[in-house]
């Protein structure tokens, strides 16, 4: 038995010299050592062996597995260091060749706008809230302080998708839902996101557009924080050196209501002015619509267009280019992206 056991070492260390790919090596392996391998098969041997020779046999058995195995293990290292110098022989790098270039996308011009803005009012204790672009006309509008019948609706005309859902017209109807979240607390929050109204697309109208509104309640809020509110984001957009100016206006959700112009500096020299966005007090209904005691508390609320300060920003003649997705408009907002 010892000298088959002997015999198949033999063979098996034999093959493995012979051998010259790791294909080979692997069937090598299988046919000697896998379960079914000659010289595991040895073990089963053992049996047929009187009692006293057996425990020698096994070690016997035990150690010529490992030979082989070992075997084994220097042969592959063998074959794969050749293999690998064999590549690298054959394979020339050409280090001065160009790398390849990438296609790497950025920022759309009004992302980065929401982004600046969302990143100033947080940074002032403000959170972000979203809501449905499809929305139920009692937060976009009753919620608003506009009946079924109020008359302003034709100021912000939109689509209908049966009668109480309609493709939201500002991002109000997000204040409505976040005061009912927040149940009579006070809150700092913006509201960032796409609404719609029906126009007829040309250069500067769209009836898509994207839209930040912001909303404060607490038991102290005075116009002069809202006016605070109101140029701290003018001269973060627009720059430092800008004033802005308040002229009275009407909004149903606000009372009183103004309309913001932001300075800038004319080709002549001179200064002037130009409307950016809306604001007002919050309306004691609304207030109170929402859940908050008007004779407790007050609130602020402004709303601007996202494209109206990326147009004004990076002055851009057509309000269209922003979703054409034409590469060519796009690519010039890389370098300006922040994130
Ligand atoms: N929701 C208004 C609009 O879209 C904007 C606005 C918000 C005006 C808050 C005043 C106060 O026209």
């Amino acid at each position: 038995m010892k000298e088959v056991l002997s015999k198949l070492k033999h063979e098996a260390l034999e093959q493995i010299k012979e051998i010259k790919t790791l294909i080979n090596l692997e069937d090598i392996r299988v046919t000697y050592l896998s379960k079914k391998g000659h010289i595991s098969l040895m073990m089963g041997k053992l049996r047929e062996l009187p009692n006293e020779e057996r425990p020698s046999f096994g070690q016997m058995v035990n150690s010529v597995k490992q030979e082989v195995e070992l075997a084994i293990y220097n042969k592959k290292q063998m074959l794969e260091e050749k293999a690998l110098l064999e590549t690298l022989k054959n394979e020339h790098i050409d280090p001065t060749l160009d790398g390849y270039l990438y296609y790497q996308g950025s920022t759309h011009p009004l992302n980065q706008v929401i982004q600046d803005v969302e990143d100033l009012f947080v940074g002032m204790g403000y959170t972000v809230e979203e809501g449905p672009e499809l929305e139920n006309d009692l937060y976009n509008f009753e919620m608003m302080n506009l009946d079924k019948d109020h008359p302003a609706r034709d100021m912000q005309d939109t689509f209908f998708i049966d009668d109480t859902m309609l493709l939201r017209t500002h991002t109000s109807p997000v204040q409505a839902r976040t005061m009912l979240k927040m149940k009579g607390k006070p809150l700092s929050i913006i509201c960032p996101g796409k609404v719609y109204r029906r126009d007829d697309d040309d250069p500067t109208h769209s009836h898509q557009f994207m839209q930040i509104e912001g909303l404060v309640i607490d038991t102290n809020i005075t116009f002069a924080h809202l006016k605070d509110a109101l140029l701290t984001m003018c001269q973060h957009l627009f720059g430092h050196d800008r004033e802005i100016r308040l002229r009275p206006s009407y909004f149903p959700f606000t009372e009183p209501s103004v309309e913001v112009d932001v300075s800038y500096i004319k080709k002549d020299g001179t200064k002037g002015y130009i409307e950016i966005l809306g604001a007002g007090l919050v309306h004691p209904n609304v207030l109170k619509m929402g859940g908050y005691d008007p004779k407790v508390y007050k609130g602020y609320a402004f709303g601007i267009g996202v494209e109206r300060i990326a147009i004004l920003k990076y002055k851009i003649d057509d309000i269209r280019h922003f979703y054409m997705n034409d590469i060519r408009f796009l690519n010039q907002f890389k370098g300006v992206d922040k994130s």
